[in-house]
């Protein structure tokens, strides 16, 4: 009998309350919060869809592994049991353990990028582009047309654009591009996978010129388990192998194992480059730690080396990527506008779609993540223009969905608040910013309706 109900592939053993919140509770935490939903208090939020980072739910498996935690300062058990897990999927020389994915990029992009070079991405993401950029280095994104369509429906959109990636290298030259990164699945881009077929073009432009590949490697697992659904020749092979056959292609990685290393803190950089593993090292020590540690304890390694492998147990892809899948079917049909397909860790509301009427120097995606929170208690993240100012291709809203935290009707619920939304979605209007930090601005801005600024300019 074909299954059609999801059900989520755990029992429930350790429980953690919600707290509901009434609408004028939560017009006086956003009035506090400035606007800006990062400012919010978790406990203020009912359901909390600000990110999938380090926000899942650990298996019995991981904390058992937790209890086999070594906090030796050097040569821990723990880091070879990480170090061997990650080697088993990547394959790569040198595993470099740090205390999240961006201490990752940072030294990356420290030993490897200086002034006046060009990092290629498919999407850089904003803490990725934010360390290209500290090094005085270029970050560009390649991505092919189809990812930029939000509406138009394609199986890879978080393709490079290998032909704009060939042309880069040869206006710039070879010696400005240090590194090419590839972001799998492309979080800014909408959590859209990009194939293995774009891998190995991109891989054959990079190795003809002798510049090494680095995957941004964050939701690998969930990349590989779209390849098996899409991309003809990989529907028998198991996301394991699709994994393995990707980093392949590669020379090394970053990864932040707040995503598919399934735990709650932690990353690595990978390279299979002897003379960088060791300047990075270097770099390690002075600002993380020893390299069988790097800023995480025995039992955060434990957790990861555990993690990393269930991450791509089929079961679970399966039910993660049907159930976040659902959540994007379930709006469309409602005449939301959203990315399509539906990413696998998020699905991105197109806030431009869903409130024309609001400019973007106003900030579709902010007004209408405000929305969300006043109408339902919900937490989402604006990946657009506060995000990244006038770069911004898109206003996008993401909801990002912890792995193996809500239940379906969690999901249901999330559904009936949109379409509320966008029932009445006439009535939102957009906000000004009246604070901004030079570096990563939406993390702290301060924003203010545009209706209480026009009160404020006209009885001045
Ligand atoms: C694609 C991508 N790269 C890098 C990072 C940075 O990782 P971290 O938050 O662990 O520093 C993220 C985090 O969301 C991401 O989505």
């Amino acid at each position: 009998m074909p299954i059609r109900t999801i059900i989520e592939p755990f029992r429930i053993k350790s429980v953690e309350p919600i707290r509901w919140t009434t609408r004028a509770q939560r017009e006086e935490h956003l009035r506090q919060a400035f606007y800006n939903v990062f400012l919010l208090d978790s406990e203020d939020v009912l359901i909390d869809l600000l990110t999938d980072s380090g926000t899942g739910a650990m298996s019995t498996a991981q904390w058992a592994a937790i209890m086999k935690g070594d906090e030796s300062y050097a040569g821990s058990p723990s880091f070879y049991r990480f170090r061997d897990s990650i080697q088993e999927i990547m394959g790569y020389k040198h595993v470099i353990p740090t205390h999240q994915g961006r201490a990752a990029e940072r030294i990356l992009f420290g030993v490897m990028c200086k002034k006046g070079d060009v990092v290629p991405n498919n999407t850089h993401f904003d803490t990725t582009r934010a360390n290209v950029e500290y090094t005085g280095a270029e970050a560009v994104d390649l991505l092919r047309e189809e990812g930029r369509q939000p509406a138009l429906n394609h199986p890879f959109k978080g393709n490079m654009d290998v032909e704009a990636l060939e042309s880069l290298i040869q206006r710039v030259g070879r010696t400005r591009v240090p590194l090419v990164m590839l972001t799998i699945t492309n979080n800014s881009g909408g959590g859209q996978p990009v194939s293995m077929e774009n891998a190995r073009q991109v891989s054959a432009v990079c190795r003809k010129h002798k510049i090494p590949l680095y995957f941004d490697a964050c939701r690998f697992a969930e990349n590989a388990y779209f390849i098996k659904l899409r991309e003809p020749g990989y529907a028998d092979k198991m996301p394991k192998q699709i994994a393995q056959e990707m980093f392949a292609l590669g020379d090394g990685c970053t990864m932040s194992a707040k995503k598919d290393g399934m735990a709650n803190i932690g990353g690595f950089l990978c390279t299979n480059d002897d003379v960088i593993a060791q300047q990075e090292k270097n770099l390690l020590i002075l600002t993380e730690g020893y390299p069988t540690y790097g800023g995480l304890a025995g039992r955060d390694l434990e957790a990861i080396a555990v993690g990393i492998q269930e991450a791509l147990e089929e079961d679970y892809l399966r039910y993660r990527i049907t159930s976040t899948g659902y959540l994007g079917r379930k709006l469309s049909e409602a005449g939301v506008p959203i990315v399509q397909p539906p990413g696998g860790h998020a699905i991105y509301l197109d806030a431009r779609a869903f409130l024309p009427h609001v400019p973007l120097h106003q900030f579709p995606g902010v007004a209408l993540t405000c929305e969300l929170y006043l109408e339902g208690g919900i937490r989402a993240v604006e990946i657009g223009t506060l995000m990244f100012g006038n770069a911004a291709k898109m206003d996008l809203v993401r909801l990002a969905i912890p792995r193996r935290v809500y239940t379906q009707s969690h999901i249901d619920y999330v559904v009936e608040v949109l379409i509320e939304l966008w029932k009445r979605r006439k009535d939102i209007t957009g906000l000004e910013l009246a604070y901004e930090a030079p570096f990563l601005r939406h993390f702290t801005a301060r924003l203010l309706p545009v209706a209480d600024v026009a009160v404020a300019v006209s009885s001045r």
